[in-house]
């Protein structure tokens, strides 16, 4: 039996027959790599659609040797190869999307513009093939409300259109609203999730992550970069618990046409996440100050701190997460120790620039 109840099939033809498998777009990326591992070892079948812009084939290379995984290279805007694979799935993660803040904020109307026709796309065909839908958002779109803890009904307070970060946030409230709004007035089986910072392997630093840049440059014995006075915090969620909460949320009937939070309210300010790291790798390096003007381009706009409130999730699913973000880390040295040398030359261009943020 596999960890994902199939949808379309009534109860008693469950498994009788070929499984159908799930589709996962971004599936070749940090999150859709580790969610396509959970299916496939409970024992089903998925179909990754990646264009592999930030997504690498070795993440899923073991899950493709096992017949169980498919790789289909291809954009979220062909509406013809995306409703092709959701005719052949029971249900889809739409994980695929321009992330990470120097993505972002260095090609700004490109990541909009893909975002925003890659979910329009993929919601739509999910839609019309009467596909249950896990779309994922982020707690970006809360913008600047750093008070106490996001919960879902939260108000969102976000800088002005001219400020490129804010892209990334209205298109994905633009992704939650169809998805919303296909399930209010079609039916569509469609949930919505917001979120939080995830770390865990395979995540890479090159687009402005800061916990994989941290790892890195603590294994060199590189200078740590801490963007302004590091008093900024974060909740960094292990992705093995970020996962679970999207399978949890998938199988759950009640949580159609709804929205979750989902990530840990454990906080840590972004110069302790720097020591944490230099502690676990015991590492002999020191940590520097860079000011976010000189980091990112005039006008950015950081946030002091953003912590979710999961109770909605919690409630629902009885989901919490099992992981510390000290095991997230431990992890990551494990991995970076091992396969990160890959990784670097693939996107080392990018990485002495970034640290501190993430626009998650
Ligand atoms: N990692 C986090 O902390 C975090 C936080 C909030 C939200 N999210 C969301 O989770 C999802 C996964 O993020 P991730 O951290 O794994 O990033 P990632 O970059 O590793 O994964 C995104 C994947 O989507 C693929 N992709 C991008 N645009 C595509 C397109 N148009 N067509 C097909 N494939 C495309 C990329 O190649 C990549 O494999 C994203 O939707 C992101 O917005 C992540």
């Amino acid at each position: 039996m596999g960890c994902l109840p199939p949808r379309n099939q009534p109860p008693e033809t469950r498994r009788e027959v070929d499984p159908i498998p799930q589709l996962i777009t971004g599936g070749a990326g940090f999150i859709g790599s580790h969610l396509a591992d959970r299916i496939v070892h409970g024992g089903d079948e998925v179909l990754i659609l990646d264009d592999l812009s930030t997504g690498r084939r070795e993440n899923v290379e073991h899950l493709l040797a096992t017949g169980r995984a498919r790789l289909v290279e291809g954009s979220t805007e062909d509406a013809e190869l995306v409703d092709a694979l959701m005719s052949q799935v029971d249900g889809c993660f739409h994980l695929a999307s321009a992330v990470g803040v120097q993505l972002i904020c260095e090609r700004p109307l490109d990541s909009l513009l893909k975002n925003v026709r890659g979910s329009d796309v993929v919601i739509g065909a999910a839609s019309h093939h009467d596909v249950r839908l896990v779309f994922a958002s982020t707690s970006e779109i809360y913008g600047k409300d750093s008070v106490g803890k996001l919960h879902e009904e939260s108000d969102r307070i976000l800088g002005p259109p001219q400020v490129g970060r804010w892209t990334y946030a209205n298109a994905k409230v633009f992704g939650e609203m169809v998805a919303l709004g296909h399930a209010a007035e079609h039916g569509t089986r469609a949930t919505v999730v917001r979120l939080f910072n995830t770390v865990g392997p395979r995540q890479t630093g090159a687009y402005g992550m800061v916990v994989p840049t941290f790892v890195r440059q603590a294994l060199n014995g590189e200078e740590l970069t801490v963007f302004g006075d590091g008093r900024q915090s974060r909740c960094f969620a292990h992705v093995s618990d970020v996962v679970a909460a999207l399978v949890a949320v998938y199988a759950s009937d009640e949580a159609v046409g709804e929205v979750f939070n989902v990530g840990t309210s454990m906080e840590i300010t972004i110069l302790e996440l720097a020591q944490m790291v230099i502690e676990r790798t015991e590492s002999t390096s020191q940590i520097g100050f860079v000011p976010f003007d000189e980091a990112y381009a005039e006008g950015f706009e950081e946030l002091g701190r953003r912590k979710p409130d999961t109770s909605a999730l919690e409630r629902l699913t009885g989901w919490r997460p099992q992981l510390t973000l000290e095991d997230a880390i431990d992890h990551m040295i494990n991995y970076q120790g091992t396969t990160w040398g890959d990784a670097l030359d693939e996107h080392g261009d990018h990485e002495e620039e970034l640290s501190a943020v993430d626009a998650h």
